[in-house]
């Protein structure tokens, strides 16, 4: 998901291009304007956090929408986390996207799923009606994916 920041600062061309690039297939995106219930949803495990509050108002604001998307690949949550590069930008790697784009851990650009079930949850939340996700193959998928 590419975050408000991210939106704010036109970095949803940079983004998704780093996706695509890398060989992974595009099953779904829309932008949305997150409710403070679904900012407080998506977020649900940092619940207890200190900064849960300013947190779940920063996405729900209303200032920019998100970009949701869902991405599909040989590893893609670990392979997008790392490509995504440590929470805090400052500790980052400079190839990742937060090293490249972002200082703040506050507005660190994107967010990616961090296991499979977390994937699956918030698939479900973002994209929740039959037929959001589109089942299609690249032309190129083989000349990406395969392993022989
Ligand atoms: P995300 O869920 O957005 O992909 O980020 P993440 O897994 O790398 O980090 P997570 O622990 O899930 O934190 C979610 C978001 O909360 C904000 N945060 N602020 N002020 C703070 O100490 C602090 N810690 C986390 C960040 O925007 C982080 O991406
Ligand atoms: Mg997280």
């Amino acid at each position: 998901m590419i975050k408000p920041d991210g939106v704010q600062r036109g970095l949803i061309g940079k983004i998704i291009n780093r996706f695509e690039e890398r060989g992974y297939k595009l099953v779904a995106l829309k932008t949305v304007a997150p409710s403070k219930e679904m900012a407080e949803r998506h977020y649900a495990d940092l619940k207890n956090k200190p900064f849960f509050p300013s947190l779940v108002e920063y996405m729900s604001n209303g200032a920019a929408p998100v970009v949701a998307m869902v991405w599909e690949g040989s590893d893609v949550i670990r392979q997008g986390r790392a490509m995504l590069g440590a929470t805090s930008p400052l500790d980052a790697a400079s190839g990742t996207l937060r090293g490249q784009y972002c200082v703040s851990i506050g507005r660190n650009a994107i967010h990616g799923s961090d296991s499979f079930e977390s994937a699956e949850k918030e698939i479900g939340m973002w994209f929740p009606q039959a037929g959001e996700l589109i089942s299609w193959t690249p032309a190129i998928w083989n000349w990406v994916m395969s392993n022989n």
